[in-house]
């Protein structure tokens, strides 16, 4: 008789394999990094109890894990399908999806840690990290997207969203987006390192 252990499951992978599948599907997602943990920290400052929340762009999940027991509902969601798995895993609502798209709920809190470095043609990466970095040509291709599809996504008394944004792809022409999109703009947390700074920006229907 063939005797099932936590090493040995018949009929699957064992745990070892199953480990190290995960350890590969990690690797393919954003490692948090500054930029998390600067949006992050004004999250935890934003978030109420009574908010429904949309983390876009989940990556490995530590916003939305930090935001459960804080919020009414947090929702994740990204392109990358290994981000999808890894929160699913963790017992987080997570959908994949391009930005909105099949998203048709209404928030009270959208964040996002886009992809914002300017990438030109011989940067791109193999694979889905591609997408945690790679902005277009000026960085702001996705940021861009974002803003456009955002205000039918916020609830319209206290619907507001946090941006991070890197100097890197210019908060000016952002912000200038976000209020041609009808967005009002603040910038509520700054930080500078070595070769860029991050800004927090605040954004609410006008
Ligand atoms: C800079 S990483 C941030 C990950 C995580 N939120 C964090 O702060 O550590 C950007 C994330 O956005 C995701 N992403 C890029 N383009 C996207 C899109 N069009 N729709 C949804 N997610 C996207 C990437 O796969 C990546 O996980």
């Amino acid at each position: 008789m063939i005797q099932e252990s936590p090493n040995h499951r018949v009929g699957g992978r064992d745990s070892a394999t199953e480990d190290a599948a995960e350890f590969d599907e990690m690797e393919e997602v954003y490692e948090p990094a500054e930029d998390t943990h600067l949006l992050l920290r004004v999250a935890l400052e934003e978030v109420g109890p009574d908010d429904r929340v949309l983390e876009m762009g989940c990556g490995r999940g530590v916003i939305s894990k930090s935001l459960v027991p804080l919020a009414r509902r947090v929702l994740a969601t990204d392109l990358n399908p290994s981000a999808v798995r890894i929160l699913r895993r963790a017992g987080i609502d997570a959908i994949q999806a391009d930005l909105f798209s099949d998203i048709r709920s209404k928030f009270d809190l959208v964040l996002f840690n886009p992809p914002y470095l300017p990438t030109a043609e011989d940067d791109v990466l193999e694979g889905w990290l591609n997408f945690a970095f790679d902005g277009g040509k000026t960085g702001r291709d996705t940021i861009n997207r974002f803003l456009e599809m955002l205000k039918d996504h916020l609830e319209p008394e206290k619907g507001r969203a946090l941006l991070l944004i890197s100097s890197l792809s210019d908060l000016s022409e952002v912000a200038l987006k976000a209020e041609k999109e009808g967005l009002t703009t603040e910038v509520v947390a700054r930080e500078k390192y070595f070769f860029e700074e991050l800004f927090v920006l605040r954004l609410a229907l006008r």
